[in-house]
């Protein structure tokens, strides 16, 4: 039997979150955020089963674009950071990729090019996240220079990322509404605020397109609030099995640096899974896993290929049972508190040496 490090991907949890998010802001198009290998899923077959169901994907680059357009991807792919070099341009122009236009150099390069058929472009404006964007100041010349050029689609998007959304009373997050707001008066065209957290927080900001990402995926944006208290499940299940188990003696240590100590003897299991497989290293001495179900205890660092856990809680332990490291019965956003990590890199953390298997869809 080959190494049993497997993610096992719900096709109906996906569909299941898609429908929850839809039903919260019913009246808006979604752009489904799949940027970073659909945020460690896979970005082609996350894409596949999503692409029926949505307006959009959302991509941080080109070749990922490209790579949908490779499987057979027929609806707009919005390239998030819009083009790196101006080349980019005319192919977005031939593959309908919508643009985002977040400064000054993408507009000259827009300038200087004859496109070979008209773009869909979105303006991107700072209104408070300091990241991408024209700031107040810069927009109105910049939604000037991208409405007057003739081979650019009216109407034009436009768009600002929220900065706390997952923490709903930040004062931020009233400032960036404020800011959106003022700009877009008056301003044709679809407008897009909304990533998770504030699909769920701000009910009135929703616009006419929202963002998803992590939502998508089953896990909470809040800290305080359970993804099942949203209504939303786990898409992604890592999961591996037993290799070994060996009985050590109390005051011995368990792995690398001798981390863990025994405080009496001791039955301790060996998983498939470390941080070679993506699995954090950061995890510390009772993160959680469940064996066979049972509830056991992480012991001693995270190895390449290994770790090991604490079977007091299920002294009948086989090798060869089953272990689930997240995802059904353990939410990833548990497993984060004990890693100094937060889901978001913990997902797309996962390695290509895992084997990723999608439950059937219709
Ligand atoms: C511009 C933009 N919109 C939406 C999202 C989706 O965010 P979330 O995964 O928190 O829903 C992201 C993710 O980073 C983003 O950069």
């Amino acid at each position: 039997m080959s190494r049993a490090s497997l993610a096992i991907l719900s096709t109906e949890n996906l569909l299941h979150n898609l429908q929850v998010i839809k039903a919260h802001a019913p009246n808006s198009r979604i752009i489904a955020m799949i940027k970073a290998n659909a945020y460690g899923h896979g970005l082609r077959s996350t894409a596949l089963r999503l692409a029926k169901y949505v307006y959009s994907l959302g991509v941080a680059s080109i070749d990922e674009a490209l790579a949908l357009r490779r499987v057979g991807i027929k609806i707009p792919i919005t390239l998030m950071e819009g083009v790196f070099e101006p080349d980019e341009l005319l192919i977005a122009a031939c593959e309908n990729f919508h643009v985002v236009f977040h400064d000054q150099t993408q507009l000259q390069w827009l300038a200087k090019t004859s496109l070979p058929l008209p773009l869909t472009a979105w303006l991107k404006i700072d209104t408070g996240m300091g990241r991408l964007g024209f700031t107040l100041d810069q927009a109105p010349a910049a939604y000037e220079q991208l409405s007057s050029h003739p081979q650019i689609q009216q109407s034009i998007g436009l768009m600002s990322h929220f900065a706390c959304a997952d923490d709903i009373p930040h004062r931020l997050n009233q400032l960036q509404i404020n800011h959106f707001n003022q700009f877009i008066q008056n301003k044709m065209g679809p407008k897009s605020l909304c990533n998770s957290a504030a699909i769920f927080a701000f009910a009135d900001q929703h616009y006419d397109v929202i963002r998803p990402g992590i939502a998508l995926y089953g896990v909470s944006p809040f800290m305080n609030v359970s993804a099942a208290a949203l209504n939303l499940k786990p898409v992604m299940t890592l999961q591996t099995r037993l290799i070994a188990i060996k009985r050590i003696q109390k005051n011995e240590t368990i792995g690398y640096d001798a981390r863990f100590t025994c405080p009496d003897d001791m039955l301790i299991g060996v998983i498939a899974m470390g941080y070679g497989d993506g699995y954090p290293r950061t995890a510390q001495d009772g993160t959680p896993v469940l064996v066979n179900g049972v509830r056991c205890q992480l012991v001693g660092r995270i190895s390449m290929d290994m770790m090991t856990v604490d079977l007091q809680a299920y002294p009948g332990a086989q090798v060869n049972d089953p272990v689930v490291l997240w995802g059904n019965g353990l939410p990833v956003e548990e497993v984060a508190q004990y890693t100094h990590q937060v889901p978001y890199d913990m997902l797309t953390a996962v390695q290509s040496r895992v084997k990723f298997h999608w439950t059937l869809y219709d």
